[in-house]
């Protein structure tokens, strides 16, 4: 694997900001810059050798520091929604900033996505670092983050997080990429293939967080066990759907266990061929169809991003799983780690979809 460090800019409050270039024996190439652990580019063939960067984001950091919706970042360090921004642990209330409505989105006004992360020295990959100190966010614990990315011949980005705190705390972390495998800037995503590994999905109140119930997909614009066009029900007026402006859901994967590695989700492209298999070792994933796109940010390309341009596949464990106790655990307590496994594994179909 091919790692090129170079400096990348400086924040408005005059930290230094690096971008690393992950490359590998199969004509891939991954950008990484240190502001958010942000993947600024994935650069990828199509079933011609064409290569072309399939995930949207800026060419500046200044845009980067301007408000945009999580571009490539790491999100946390709770990724999704905490309701009302609150949670008890341990029988004491925290409170966190609400940066969505009356809820907590990503971590809060500051997440994971705005710090400068430290490069550590490693064999795998590039191992990013952060120590969120007690308290910030509302979050509790010294949390010391660790994001190691790698890339194979196989064309595998694979991301692996760990964490360990001093304090009991709560924690989900993801990748927040949004994907084109048409090319970034080159229109919607809607023709775009989509499988999810899930026979239930989390149905969202008005403000998108869980009601609670595991509804099943079947018979719903939610059913992608086989794949089919992102746009073939985006516009349907079931009721969740009218409430998402899409589709800005959790689906449960269906898993042997809670603990290897599950294919949760295949993507495909059926003009350049490109198809993209999402592997975690998460819970669940959130299918997000850039609805809240809208027009204002101009990215990589020079191109303004529009609704369903790009879209996002995040795995994670359930929203709002502090205030919901029948979700898997998102609590984490000295002495345990966190791990959590996403692999983006990129190829190409020979025949169009
Ligand atoms: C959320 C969306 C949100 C987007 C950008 C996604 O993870 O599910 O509701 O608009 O992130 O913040």
């Amino acid at each position: 694997m091919g790692f090129i460090k170079r400096p990348y800019g400086i924040t408005s409050d005059g930290v230094q900001v690096d971008e690393v270039t992950l490359t590998n024996a199969s004509s891939m190439e991954v950008k990484i810059i240190t502001y958010g652990g942000i993947v600024t580019s994935i650069r990828t063939p199509d079933r011609n050798g064409e290569i072309a960067n399939v995930v949207l984001g800026f060419s500046s950091l200044q845009d980067y520091e301007n408000p945009h919706p999580y571009f490539g970042a790491v999100a946390g360090r709770y990724a999704n929604r905490i309701a009302k921004a609150k949670f008890i642990l341990d029988g004491k209330t925290y409170t966190l900033a609400q940066n969505n409505g009356e809820n907590s989105l990503h971590g809060g006004t500051k997440g994971l996505d705005r710090r400068v992360w430290t490069v550590e020295e490693s064999t795998a990959g590039l191992a990013l670092t952060y120590l969120s100190p007690d308290g910030e966010e509302g979050f509790p614990g010294n949390l010391v983050i660790k994001v190691v990315y790698s890339l194979n011949d196989e064309n595998a980005l694979q991301i692996d997080y760990t964490a360990t705190t001093d304090t009991p705390t709560i924690i989900n972390l993801t990748n927040h990429s949004y994907f084109n495998l048409a090319g970034e800037g080159s229109g919607s995503i809607e023709n775009h293939h989509l499988m999810l590994n899930a026979d239930t999905y989390l149905p969202v109140d008005a403000s998108l967080i869980p009601t609670g119930e595991i509804a099943p997909v079947m018979g719903t614009p939610f059913d992608f066990l086989i794949a089919k066009a992102v746009g073939a029900e985006i516009r349907s007026s079931h009721p969740q759907m009218v409430i998402g402006h899409g589709y800005d859901h959790n689906f449960i994967l269906n898993r042997a266990d809670n603990q290897s590695l599950v294919l949760a989700a295949q993507l495909s492209e059926p003009k350049s061929g490109r198809v993209l298999d999402v592997l975690t070792t998460e819970p669940g994933i959130q299918f997000y169809s850039g609805n809240f796109l809208t027009g204002e940010l101009i990215g990589s390309s020079r191109n303004i991003y529009r609704q369903s341009d790009g879209l996002c596949l995040e795995t994670q464990h359930f929203p709002d799983s502090p205030n919901q106790p029948h979700f898997p655990s998102t609590e984490l307590r000295p002495g345990n780690i966190y791990q959590s496994t996403t692999i983006f594994k990129f190829s190409v179909s020979q025949t169009e979809a």
